[in-house]
């Protein structure tokens, strides 16, 4: 099956930021589980590279708009490898492809007689390029996301009939699943209630866009360019994607993972765009909360971000992976808090995981020749690890299928939880003084490190470092490209080597 994912394309107006660098991780979790229940994954992501904002950042380090792009959008490039980012398709707002998908798409639209010149006037954020609801009278009205003024504009733009799809638009918002998460719907169920009122598609005096064929002097809109990047992205090459074959290419999405700020767009005005165009509706919207710092929408605008690469380099990939998806509901706002942070890792990381797999290994180890115990007995099915094992296991794919990252973190990590409290209880350090327990020990032992195998597989979406260091500690080296023959009970080779162990995760100080 095809599995088609997106995060936001990112403004390229500074260099990546915590909050961005969390969609994407997140994103990529989800990848790499649809990757391993078989499904042919097509992970997008890429960058918003034209409008104002961008412009104006252009300007202040004294450099041409397409430099400027180019140093930022490397920017995001190298993190996302360093952060072992598994995008399939990365697409640049300014790629050549892209524009002239702009232009097809701008000519279907057209004879859909969608589009129309008029007079826009109102407030405008240039942080979240949108014009906001403030009145004329309104005296030196704030962005309440950016904490800036506000400009007033007053110009001549071309215009999308939003207006027109009013009905199915009302249709599409309320379809049970289309906006995730559920407490999300109401805000732009309120929105369209309201009654759809056209866009502006077209900017004048804004040098940096596409020019509108037809319009001298108007550059289109930085929205109406960059949310067709979701469908330029479906050629993984330089070519331009044909909008006659888009289900050969992966299309519609399964789901757009975005910010809650960029719901609306989103969710009314991306589908009424579709629909003027004739193509396909995204499936689902899952639109997530903020990554906040000390309570403050963390933002490139407002400069309270925390840098993902002194983040990586201090403390790794799998410590800040575990953190946002274990810790903060997907869906939620989160705060980012250092000693949180430090006692979570330590306690579900180094303490739970890290020690299960040391102990277990060893006593394995020193009482069965270096080796996964061997042993006669054959009551697999009736250990409790085993049912346990087989629950966390349905447990976390549901969670997955339906985006709940914690839920299924927390599941796993519970199944380590319950593999430590079923050592402490069997004390298989007391029973092996006796060598008539010695049958006994070796099938408690070999549950254990087969619930270990379990976690270690389970958790390859989520921090795959950890989980391939887990598998390698049970000596598995090779990672499998689907996980389905291996997440069932009793696969582990009995009497295979155990390599020597090295602490999987160490404390973070
Ligand atoms: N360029 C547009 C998206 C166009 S999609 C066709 C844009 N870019 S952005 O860089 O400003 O934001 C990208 C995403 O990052 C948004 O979904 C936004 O919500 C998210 N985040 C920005 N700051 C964030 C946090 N502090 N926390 C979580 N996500 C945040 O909007």
């Amino acid at each position: 099956m095809d599995f088609t994912i997106t995060t936001p394309l990112y403004y390229v107006n500074d260099k990546p930021h915590l909050g961005s660098t969390y969609t994407t991780i997140a994103c990529d979790a989800i990848a790499r589980f649809h990757r391993l229940e078989g499904d042919n994954v097509i992970f997008i992501t890429g960058v918003d590279e034209h409008g104002q904002k961008i412009e104006r950042s252009a300007k202040k380090s004294n450099k041409s708009p397409q430099e400027y792009c180019d140093s930022i959008t490397q920017s995001y490039l190298n993190l996302w490898d360093r952060w072992s980012i598994t995008y399939d398709s990365f697409i640049r707002t300014t790629s050549t492809h892209h524009c002239s998908l702009v232009y097809e798409f701008y000519q279907r639209v057209s004879e859909s007689g969608d589009i129309y010149l008029g007079k826009q006037q109102g407030w405008y954020c240039v942080g979240c390029e949108e014009y906001k609801d403030e009145g004329p009278n309104e005296i030196s009205p704030s962005c309440p996301i950016h904490k800036t003024n506000l400009e007033w504009r007053n110009e001549e733009n071309l215009f999308f009939r939003l207006s027109k799809y009013q009905k199915q638009i009302e249709e599409i918002v309320s379809r049970p699943g289309f906006i995730r998460p559920q407490s999300r719907r109401k805000e732009i169920n309120n929105f369209v209630s309201q009654g759809l009122k056209d866009f502006s598609i077209s900017r004048v005096n804004l040098e940096w866009g596409l020019p509108v064929p037809g319009y001298t002097g108007h550059t289109f809109y930085v929205w109406f360019d960059a949310l067709l990047g979701y469908l330029s992205a479906l050629n993984r090459n330089t070519l331009p994607v044909d909008l006659n074959q888009l289900k050969d290419k992966g299309w519609p999405t399964n789901v757009h993972v975005i910010g809650k700020d960029i719901l609306r767009f989103h969710s009314v005005y991306w589908p009424a765009m579709l629909l003027s165009a004739g193509l396909d509706l995204p499936n689902s919207i899952f639109g997530h909360g903020f990554l906040t710092r000390e309570g403050q929408k963390m933002g490139k605008t407002i400069g309270n971000i925390l840098d993902p690469l002194e983040l990586l380099n201090d403390y790794g990939a799998d410590p800040i992976r575990w953190y946002l998806l274990k810790d903060i509901e997907f869906g939620v706002d989160g705060d980012f808090q250092q000693n949180r942070f430090k006692d979570l890792i330590n306690n579900d990381l180094a303490n739970t995981i890290g020690n299960l797999v040391n102990r277990t290994t060893t006593m394995s180890r020193k009482w069965f020749n270096n080796a996964v115990p061997t042993f006669t007995m054959n009551s697999e099915d009736t250990s409790q690890l085993c049912t346990d094992c087989l629950a966390t296991i349905k447990c976390v794919r549901e969670a997955m299928y339906d985006y709940d990252l914690k839920k299924s973190s927390t599941a796993i990590l519970e199944l380590a939880v319950k593999s430590n409290a079923f050592l402490s209880a069997s004390e298989p350090w007391t029973r092996i003084k006796d060598i008539m327990n010695k049958e006994l020990v070796a099938y408690e032992l070999y549950s254990v490190l087969e619930s270990i195998r379990i976690i270690g597989f389970l958790l390859l979406p989520l921090l795959p470092d950890l989980g391939m260091k887990i598998l390698n500690q049970l000596g598995i080296t090779s990672i499998p490209i689907t996980w389905k023959n291996n997440l069932k009970w009793g696969l582990l080779a009995k009497g295979s080597l155990l390599p020597s162990p090295n602490p999987i995760f160490n404390k973070i100080l």
